[in-house]
C-alpha cells in the first residue's frame, strides 16, 4: 500500500504571502496526503494572534496532521515567558502534545521538539536547538517492535545536516548521538526545516559512524516572505513497499507545481 506524506515547514504566520497561503491550502486539499507534517516555525514571533491564524489555516485542512514547534514558536523578547512558559501558546493553540506520534499500516512517524529557550552548547546559539536523551528514548519506544516493512520517520524543526557543501555547523545539538540511536531504531527518513532551504542528502555524508542509510530531507519555507533565494515550496513523499519517491512542489506565481522527483530504494533493516 502506498502512503503519502506532505511535509510543509516554516509557515511564519503572519509574515506570509496571502496568495501563497491560499495556494498551499488548495494544493494540499487537492493532494489529500495520508499525513500532513509541519516541521516548525508556525509563527514569526510566537504571538497569540499569529498562533490563532496558523491554527485557523491548519483547521481548514482535513487530513491527519503531525506538528512540531520551531525556534520562532518561542517568545524572543518576552524573556519571562521565554524561560518560564516557552511553549505555552504553541500548546494552547496548536498542539498540547510535544511528542506527537502517527501510525498506520505503512508508516510510523515520531515528532521531536528541538526548540529550546536556552542552548547550552558551547559554540551554538539557542536558535540551533537540541535533542535530549529522553526524547530519543521516547522515539525508540514508539518504534520498538514495529515490523521492518513499516516506514519509520522522525520529524524535527532543526536539521541533522547542513546544506550541500557546507561545513557541519548550525545543526541540531546532539545530532551524532541521535542518529546513532535512530539508526538502531530503524529510522528511514528524517524531516526538518529551519534553514528555509530545500535539499536532501544521506546523513552518512556528514555522519560517517551511521552504517545504514537515513535520508535527511529539508523543506524550504512554504509560505514565508523570508526566503533564501528559493521560491516557496514543500515536499511530498510517496512510500511504496520497495522505494520512496520525493518530489518538491514549488510556488509558480499562481499555484504550487511539482518539480524534481527522486526515487530512493528502501533499505530494509537486517534483523540480525
Ligand atoms: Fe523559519
Ligand atoms: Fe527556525
Amino acid at each position: 500500500m502506498t502512503r503519502m506524506i506532505a511535509h510543509i515547514s516554516d509557515l511564519h504566520f503572519c509574515s506570509v504571502q496571502p496568495d501563497v497561503v491560499e495556494g498551499l491550502a488548495a494544493d494540499l486539499s487537492a493532494l489529500q496526503p495520508d499525513l500532513l507534517v509541519v516541521s516548525g516555525d508556525l509563527t514569526q514571533r510566537a504571538r497569540s494572534h499569529q498562533f490563532r491564524t496558523a491554527a485557523t489555516f491548519l483547521s481548514r485542512l482535513t487530513m491527519p496532521q503531525l506538528i512540531v514547534p520551531g525556534n520562532h514558536d518561542l517568545p524572543l523578547f518576552d524573556l519571562v515567558r521565554r524561560f518560564l512558559q516557552p511553549l505555552q501558546r504553541y500548546q494552547r493553540y496548536i498542539d498540547e502534545n510535544l511528542q506527537p506520534f502517527y501510525r498506520d499500516q505503512g508508516m510510523a512517524v515520531v515528532g521531536i521538539n528541538t526548540a529550546r529557550a536556552v542552548s547550552w552548547r558551547r559554540n551554538g546559539f539557542w536558535k540551533d536547538g537540541r535533542i535530549s536523551s529522553e526524547q530519543l528514548w521516547n522515539a525508540e519506544l514508539q518504534f520498538q517492535g514495529l515490523p521492518p516493512d513499516v516506514f519509520k520517520v522522525v520529524v524535527t524543526h532543526h536539521p541533522f545536516i547542513p546544506p550541500p557543501g557546507e561545513r557541519l555547523k548550525g545543526i541540531v545539538g546532539g545530532a551524532p548521538r541521535a542518529l546513532d540511536r535512530l539508526e538502531a531504531a530503524g529510522v528511514d527518513l528524517v524531516l526538518a526545516g529551519h534553514l528555509h532551504m530545500g535539499f536532501g542528502e544521506d546523513v552518512r555524508v556528514y555522519h560517517e559512524a551511521v552504517k545504514r542509510s537515513i535520508w535527511s530531507l529539508q523543506a524550504g519555507t512554504a509560505t514565508s516572505t523570508r526566503r533564501r533565494g528559493e521560491p516557496n515550496a514543500y515536499n511530498v513523499i510517496r512510500i511504496g513497499p520497495t522505494e520512496f519517491i520525493i518530489s518538491v512542489r514549488t510556488w509558480r506565481g499562481r499555484a504550487f507545481q511539482e518539480g524534481v522527483r527522486k526515487t530512493h530504494e528502501r533499505k530494509q533493516v537486517d534483523p540480525t
